[in-house]
Protein backbone atom coordinates (compact mmCIF):
# COMPACT_ATOMS: atom_id res chain seq x y z
CA UNK A 1 0.00 0.00 0.00
CA UNK A 2 1.01 3.66 -0.73
CA UNK A 3 2.46 5.74 2.08
CA UNK A 4 0.65 8.72 3.73
CA UNK A 5 2.95 11.62 2.73
CA UNK A 6 3.30 14.73 4.76
CA UNK A 7 2.57 16.52 1.64
CA UNK A 8 -0.71 14.46 1.33
CA UNK A 9 -1.42 15.93 5.06
CA UNK A 10 -0.69 19.64 4.16
CA UNK A 11 -2.82 19.03 1.21
CA UNK A 12 -5.59 17.69 3.69
CA UNK A 13 -5.60 20.76 5.82
CA UNK A 14 -5.39 23.10 3.51
CA UNK A 15 -8.77 21.58 1.67
CA UNK A 16 -10.59 21.42 5.05
CA UNK A 17 -9.50 24.75 6.10
CA UNK A 18 -10.47 26.52 2.35
CA UNK A 19 -14.13 24.52 2.05
CA UNK A 20 -15.07 23.76 5.59
CA UNK A 21 -13.49 27.06 7.32
CA UNK A 22 -13.07 26.19 10.99
CA UNK A 23 -12.50 29.74 12.28
CA UNK A 24 -10.21 30.37 15.40
CA UNK A 25 -9.79 26.70 16.18
CA UNK A 26 -9.83 26.29 20.52
CA UNK A 27 -9.85 22.16 20.28
CA UNK A 28 -9.93 19.21 18.99
CA UNK A 29 -11.73 16.62 19.82
CA UNK A 30 -11.18 12.66 19.61
CA UNK A 31 -14.15 10.07 20.56
CA UNK A 32 -12.99 6.44 20.72
CA UNK A 33 -15.56 3.32 21.14
CA UNK A 34 -18.86 4.03 21.79
CA UNK A 35 -18.64 7.24 22.83
CA UNK A 36 -19.74 9.71 20.30
CA UNK A 37 -18.71 13.24 21.57
CA UNK A 38 -21.10 16.24 20.59
CA UNK A 39 -20.80 20.18 21.37
CA UNK A 40 -23.63 21.83 23.33
CA UNK A 41 -23.76 25.15 23.06
CA UNK A 42 -22.26 25.10 19.59
CA UNK A 43 -23.69 25.18 16.06
CA UNK A 44 -22.45 22.25 13.65
CA UNK A 45 -21.16 23.80 10.51
CA UNK A 46 -20.11 20.59 8.75
CA UNK A 47 -19.62 16.84 8.48
CA UNK A 48 -17.43 15.80 6.15
CA UNK A 49 -16.55 11.85 5.79
CA UNK A 50 -13.24 10.79 6.34
CA UNK A 51 -12.94 9.69 3.18
CA UNK A 52 -13.22 13.36 1.66
CA UNK A 53 -10.27 14.21 3.96
CA UNK A 54 -8.04 11.76 4.08
CA UNK A 55 -5.92 9.49 1.42
CA UNK A 56 -5.88 6.22 2.59
CA UNK A 57 -8.69 3.60 2.95
CA UNK A 58 -11.26 4.42 5.39
CA UNK A 59 -12.25 1.08 7.73
CA UNK A 60 -14.92 1.68 10.21
CA UNK A 61 -15.98 -0.51 13.12
CA UNK A 62 -19.33 -0.86 14.79
CA UNK A 63 -19.92 2.02 16.76
CA UNK A 64 -17.64 3.86 14.83
CA UNK A 65 -18.84 7.18 12.65
CA UNK A 66 -15.74 7.96 10.62
CA UNK A 67 -16.40 11.81 10.30
CA UNK A 68 -15.12 15.13 11.36
CA UNK A 69 -17.45 17.36 12.77
CA UNK A 70 -16.79 21.32 12.54
CA UNK A 71 -18.42 23.11 14.95
CA UNK A 72 -18.89 26.64 14.96
CA UNK A 73 -19.37 29.63 18.09
CA UNK A 74 -18.74 32.92 16.77
CA UNK A 75 -15.63 33.13 15.16
CA UNK A 76 -14.54 29.82 17.13
CA UNK A 77 -14.17 26.23 15.94
CA UNK A 78 -14.35 23.34 17.55
CA UNK A 79 -13.23 20.06 15.52
CA UNK A 80 -14.79 16.55 16.69
CA UNK A 81 -13.44 13.74 15.15
CA UNK A 82 -15.62 10.87 15.52
CA UNK A 83 -13.82 7.45 15.29
CA UNK A 84 -9.88 6.56 15.53
CA UNK A 85 -7.03 4.92 12.94
CA UNK A 86 -6.17 2.01 15.33
CA UNK A 87 -3.01 -0.13 14.31
CA UNK A 88 -4.44 -3.26 14.91
CA UNK A 89 -7.03 -2.34 12.26
CA UNK A 90 -3.94 -2.50 10.13
CA UNK A 91 -3.17 1.38 9.76
CA UNK A 92 0.56 2.57 9.69
CA UNK A 93 1.87 4.85 12.31
CA UNK A 94 1.80 7.99 10.21
CA UNK A 95 -1.93 7.30 9.51
CA UNK A 96 -3.03 7.11 13.00
CA UNK A 97 -1.20 10.14 13.66
CA UNK A 98 -3.07 11.73 10.98
CA UNK A 99 -6.10 12.98 13.18
CA UNK A 100 -3.69 15.02 15.76
CA UNK A 101 -1.52 16.32 12.77
CA UNK A 102 -4.33 17.67 10.67
CA UNK A 103 -5.54 19.65 13.82
CA UNK A 104 -2.52 20.86 14.65
CA UNK A 105 -1.98 22.07 10.93
CA UNK A 106 -5.87 23.65 11.51
CA UNK A 107 -4.58 25.52 14.26
CA UNK A 108 -5.83 23.64 16.88
CA UNK A 109 -3.66 24.04 20.11
CA UNK A 110 -5.61 21.50 22.27
CA UNK A 111 -5.94 17.59 21.50
CA UNK A 112 -8.35 16.15 23.46
CA UNK A 113 -9.04 12.15 23.28
CA UNK A 114 -11.11 9.82 24.94
CA UNK A 115 -10.70 6.32 24.31
CA UNK A 116 -11.49 2.89 26.44
CA UNK A 117 -9.77 1.09 28.74
CA UNK A 118 -9.12 -2.45 30.83
CA UNK A 119 -8.71 -1.29 34.51
CA UNK A 120 -5.44 -2.88 35.53
CA UNK A 121 -5.73 -2.12 38.98
CA UNK A 122 -8.89 -3.43 40.74
CA UNK A 123 -9.77 -0.29 42.39
CA UNK A 124 -10.88 1.43 39.22
CA UNK A 125 -14.49 0.21 38.26
CA UNK A 126 -16.11 -0.43 35.05
CA UNK A 127 -17.57 3.20 34.19
CA UNK A 128 -15.23 5.20 35.89
CA UNK A 129 -12.48 8.09 34.26
CA UNK A 130 -8.91 7.82 34.46
CA UNK A 131 -7.32 11.03 33.25
CA UNK A 132 -4.41 9.90 31.63
CA UNK A 133 -1.11 11.96 33.39
CA UNK A 134 1.39 9.37 31.75
CA UNK A 135 1.68 6.40 29.09
CA UNK A 136 3.91 3.37 28.08
CA UNK A 137 4.07 3.08 24.50
CA UNK A 138 4.21 -0.74 24.23
CA UNK A 139 2.93 -0.67 20.21
CA UNK A 140 6.34 -1.32 18.79
CA UNK A 141 6.41 1.61 16.43
CA UNK A 142 6.46 5.63 16.62
CA UNK A 143 4.39 8.25 13.69
CA UNK A 144 8.36 10.12 14.31
CA UNK A 145 9.41 7.41 12.39
CA UNK A 146 10.86 7.74 8.69
CA UNK A 147 9.96 10.98 6.56
CA UNK A 148 7.78 12.02 9.19
CA UNK A 149 10.67 13.03 11.60
CA UNK A 150 11.99 14.85 8.51
CA UNK A 151 8.73 17.05 8.42
CA UNK A 152 9.25 19.33 11.13
CA UNK A 153 11.59 19.60 13.81
CA UNK A 154 12.14 18.21 16.79
CA UNK A 155 13.25 14.71 15.37
CA UNK A 156 13.66 13.70 19.53
CA UNK A 157 10.30 15.56 21.18
CA UNK A 158 10.86 15.53 25.09
CA UNK A 159 7.85 13.46 26.28
CA UNK A 160 8.58 14.19 29.86
CA UNK A 161 5.20 15.90 30.46
CA UNK A 162 3.00 14.96 27.69
CA UNK A 163 -0.29 15.53 29.58
CA UNK A 164 -0.96 19.03 30.52
CA UNK A 165 -0.85 19.60 34.31
CA UNK A 166 -3.99 22.41 34.17
CA UNK A 167 -5.50 20.26 32.26
CA UNK A 168 -5.68 17.37 33.76
CA UNK A 169 -6.17 18.70 36.84
CA UNK A 170 -9.87 20.77 35.58
CA UNK A 171 -10.60 17.22 34.17
CA UNK A 172 -10.11 15.52 37.25
CA UNK A 173 -12.36 18.00 39.22
CA UNK A 174 -15.21 18.07 36.35
CA UNK A 175 -15.28 14.37 36.21
CA UNK A 176 -16.01 14.23 39.88
CA UNK A 177 -18.55 17.29 39.81
CA UNK A 178 -20.41 15.31 36.66
CA UNK A 179 -20.66 11.97 38.81
CA UNK A 180 -18.07 10.23 37.41
CA UNK A 181 -15.45 8.15 40.17
CA UNK A 182 -12.16 9.62 38.39
CA UNK A 183 -8.36 9.38 39.44
CA UNK A 184 -5.09 9.80 37.28
CA UNK A 185 -3.30 7.17 36.07
CA UNK A 186 -0.84 5.96 33.65
CA UNK A 187 -2.37 4.45 29.91
CA UNK A 188 -0.26 1.12 28.65
CA UNK A 189 -1.18 1.36 25.11
CA UNK A 190 -0.33 -2.01 23.08
CA UNK A 191 -1.20 -3.18 19.68
CA UNK A 192 -4.19 -5.87 19.92
CA UNK A 193 -6.40 -6.31 18.54
CA UNK A 194 -6.36 -9.95 20.53
CA UNK A 195 -7.39 -8.86 24.96
CA UNK A 196 -4.28 -9.37 26.76
CA UNK A 197 -3.47 -12.76 28.34
CA UNK A 198 -4.15 -12.59 32.27
CA UNK A 199 0.14 -12.13 32.66
CA UNK A 200 0.50 -9.49 29.96
CA UNK A 201 -1.73 -7.79 32.80
CA UNK A 202 0.47 -8.79 35.56
CA UNK A 203 3.41 -7.37 33.52
CA UNK A 204 1.64 -4.07 32.74
CA UNK A 205 0.76 -3.60 36.31
CA UNK A 206 4.11 -4.36 37.54
CA UNK A 207 5.48 -1.70 35.03
CA UNK A 208 3.31 0.75 36.58
CA UNK A 209 0.17 0.50 34.46
CA UNK A 210 -2.79 2.07 35.88
CA UNK A 211 -5.29 0.94 32.30
CA UNK A 212 -5.04 -0.56 29.09
CA UNK A 213 -5.91 0.34 25.56
CA UNK A 214 -5.34 0.41 22.18
CA UNK A 215 -5.18 3.40 20.49
CA UNK A 216 -4.16 7.21 21.83
CA UNK A 217 -0.79 6.45 22.34
CA UNK A 218 0.59 7.24 18.55
CA UNK A 219 -1.80 10.32 18.26
CA UNK A 220 -0.18 11.69 21.50
CA UNK A 221 3.08 11.94 20.45
CA UNK A 222 2.35 13.48 17.10
CA UNK A 223 0.30 15.97 18.97
CA UNK A 224 3.26 16.67 21.18
CA UNK A 225 5.82 16.87 18.43
CA UNK A 226 3.44 19.78 17.38
CA UNK A 227 3.70 21.33 20.60
CA UNK A 228 -0.35 20.71 21.34
CA UNK A 229 -1.59 20.38 24.43
CA UNK A 230 -2.66 17.40 25.17
CA UNK A 231 -5.47 15.70 27.40
CA UNK A 232 -6.52 12.09 27.72
CA UNK A 233 -10.07 10.85 29.37
CA UNK A 234 -9.56 6.99 29.49
CA UNK A 235 -12.89 5.23 30.46
CA UNK A 236 -12.43 2.01 31.96
CA UNK A 237 -14.86 -0.22 30.23
CA UNK A 238 -14.28 -3.00 32.32
CA UNK A 239 -11.58 -4.98 34.28
CA UNK A 240 -8.44 -6.00 32.30
CA UNK A 241 -8.16 -10.01 32.13
CA UNK A 242 -7.04 -11.61 34.80
CA UNK A 243 -8.25 -8.85 37.22
CA UNK A 244 -11.70 -9.85 37.03
CA UNK A 245 -13.11 -13.78 35.93
CA UNK A 246 -15.31 -13.56 33.16
CA UNK A 247 -14.66 -13.17 29.62
CA UNK A 248 -13.60 -9.77 27.64
CA UNK A 249 -15.86 -8.80 24.86
CA UNK A 250 -16.36 -6.12 22.58
CA UNK A 251 -19.98 -5.20 23.65
CA UNK A 252 -19.00 -4.84 26.82
CA UNK A 253 -16.84 -2.01 25.77
CA UNK A 254 -19.05 -0.56 23.85
CA UNK A 255 -22.59 -1.28 26.36
CA UNK A 256 -20.20 0.91 29.20
CA UNK A 257 -19.48 3.17 26.70
CA UNK A 258 -23.04 4.15 25.74
CA UNK A 259 -24.05 4.15 29.23
CA UNK A 260 -20.98 6.83 30.39
CA UNK A 261 -22.00 9.13 27.07
CA UNK A 262 -23.87 11.80 29.06
CA UNK A 263 -21.72 12.16 32.17
CA UNK A 264 -18.59 12.63 29.04
CA UNK A 265 -20.30 14.86 27.22
CA UNK A 266 -20.60 17.09 30.27
CA UNK A 267 -17.30 16.98 31.14
CA UNK A 268 -16.21 18.13 27.65
CA UNK A 269 -18.59 20.87 27.79
CA UNK A 270 -17.02 22.10 31.23
CA UNK A 271 -13.61 22.24 29.63
CA UNK A 272 -14.36 23.54 26.86
CA UNK A 273 -15.45 26.36 29.39
CA UNK A 274 -12.54 26.66 30.72
CA UNK A 275 -10.58 26.66 27.66
CA UNK A 276 -12.29 29.50 26.79
CA UNK A 277 -11.98 31.44 30.19
CA UNK A 278 -8.70 30.70 29.95
CA UNK A 279 -8.25 32.23 26.71
CA UNK A 280 -10.32 35.34 27.41
CA UNK A 281 -13.57 36.70 25.86
N1 LIG B 1 -7.74 -4.20 26.91
C1 LIG B 1 -7.33 -3.46 25.87
N2 LIG B 1 -8.07 -2.52 25.32
C2 LIG B 1 -9.28 -2.29 25.84
C3 LIG B 1 -9.78 -3.01 26.92
C4 LIG B 1 -8.96 -4.03 27.49
O1 LIG B 1 -9.33 -4.72 28.46
N3 LIG B 1 -11.02 -2.54 27.20
C5 LIG B 1 -11.26 -1.55 26.30
N4 LIG B 1 -10.21 -1.39 25.48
Amino acid sequence: MERFTPAQLEEAACRVAARHEPGRVRAALVAGSGINLAAPGWEKSAEIPYVEIFPFPILSLPGHTPTLSVWRRGPEGLLVFNGRFHLYQGYAAAETAAIPRLAGLLGAPVYLATNATGAIDPAIAPGSLVVVRDHLNLQGTNPLIGEWGRWRPPLFPDMSEAYDRTLRAAALRYARAVGFAANEGVYAGVLGPSFETPAEIEMLRRAGATVVGMSTVQEVIAARHLGMRVLVLSLATNLAAGVSESPLTHEEVLEVGAQAKGKLLDLVQRLLDELRSEAGP
